[in-house]
């Protein structure tokens, strides 16, 4: 694949992991990008609580490291734009945090209890809301002299019969939008059917001449649906969500494919439980440990999927709470 730029960030590929309430904690995000992924958003948090309680309560979700994850991404939702100006100015205030490369807007949020607030995927029914919020997002950082691009996550659709909405993707573009990154299901599907892959072509399509990256996203599984997405919709980059879950190695997978380069091996039992630890150690090192376990425990079986005595694994992992009791359990003491 050509080489992609958001703003003046250079990606070393196009392939990001896919930002997810739960599972992109720092250690995973760090671990994707180790394995490949070109930067891993953190999950959506309100910008509306920053604005009103400051970074503490929401820095769990927010943390970045930029010197281990290399590009950084926060995403942040709300439906107010003032709510969006206030944060970026506390983000911008707080250190480390002031060190992002990218500020994602979340366009695209089905859960009712965001939706209802007029934030995430309702924004694809308020054109004008949607596009104060990108250009005051813009106007923020400009004015305090910052660099950093604002991308927006969103969907195919809010309505069970939308396919598609290009003129969504040009609002998004017109208001000075760094980079769209469209998952091919409407809000009403939530999580369920198949992801559009006609849908994102033709919101591809909408913003074909304007010079900003547009990535795919949607049940992109492995190395050949990687491929058939970038075809079908013709693409800039894809981000993938739920198969990278306890599989960081799809991202090594999915770049030696389109790079042409041999596939590596599929890790065996061993790889899959370490990698599990490494991440448990990571959410440790910010986290009370029953809390980062208590945590850990609906992530844990997306590690040892499939690997022989799963089922039995899974049920002891899960009431685990302690790091010691976990590494006992995946008979790695
Ligand atoms: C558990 C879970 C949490 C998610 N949280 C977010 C989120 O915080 N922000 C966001 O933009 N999308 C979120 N998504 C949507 C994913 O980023 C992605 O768009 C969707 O899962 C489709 O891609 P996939 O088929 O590769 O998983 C979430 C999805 C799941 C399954």
């Amino acid at each position: 694949m050509k080489s992609v730029k958001i703003g003046e960030i250079v990606l070393k590929n196009p392939i990001a992991l896919s930002p997810m309430a739960g599972i992109s904690s720092l250690p995973f995000r760090i671990i994707c990008n180790g394995m490949g992924a070109c930067y891993s958003p953190t999950e959506l948090v309100s910008a509306r609580s920053i604005r009103y309680n400051g970074v503490e309560k929401s820095l769990r979700y927010m943390r970045i490291s930029p010197e281990e994850e290399g590009i950084t991404a926060i995403q942040l939702f709300g439906t107010d734009p003032d709510d969006f100006e206030a944060a970026i100015e506390t983000i911008m205030e707080t250190p480390v945090l002031r060190e992002v490369s990218i500020i994602d807007i979340n366009m695209g949020c089905p859960v009712p209890k965001v939706v209802k607030t007029g934030a995430g995927s309702a924004l694809m029914e308020d054109p004008d809301r949607a596009s104060s919020i990108v250009k005051t997002c813009r106007n923020t950082l400009d004015r305090l002299g910052k660099k950093i691009p604002v991308t927006v996550k969103t969907r195919t659709g809010f309505n069970a019969g939308d396919e598609g909405k290009p003129d969504f993707a040009k609002v998004l573009a017109d208001a000075g939008c760094d980079m769209i990154c469209v998952h091919g299901r409407t809000r009403v599907q939530m999580y369920h059917g198949e992801s559009s892959v006609k849908a994102i072509a033709l919101m591809r399509e909408a913003v074909r001449d304007y010079p900003i990256p547009f990535f795919a996203n949607g049940d992109i599984c492995d190395a050949a649906s990687a491929r058939k997405v970038i075809e079908q919709t013709g693409c800039d980059g894809i981000m993938i969500g739920r198969a990278a879950r306890g599989n960081p190695w799809i991202f090594e997978q999915v770049t030696a494919e389109l790079a042409g380069s041999e596939m590596p091996k599929y890790p065996d039992e061993q790889a899959r439980k370490e990698m599990l630890l490494r991440e448990l150690e990571g959410r440790l090192k910010y986290l009370p440990e029953d809390v980062a376990v208590r945590e850990f425990r609906s992530v844990m079986p997306y590690y040892i999927k499939g690997i022989p005595g799963s089922s039995r694994l899974k049920v002891s992992l899960v009431s685990a709470s302690g790091f010691e009791e976990v590494k006992e359990i995946l008979g790695l003491v």
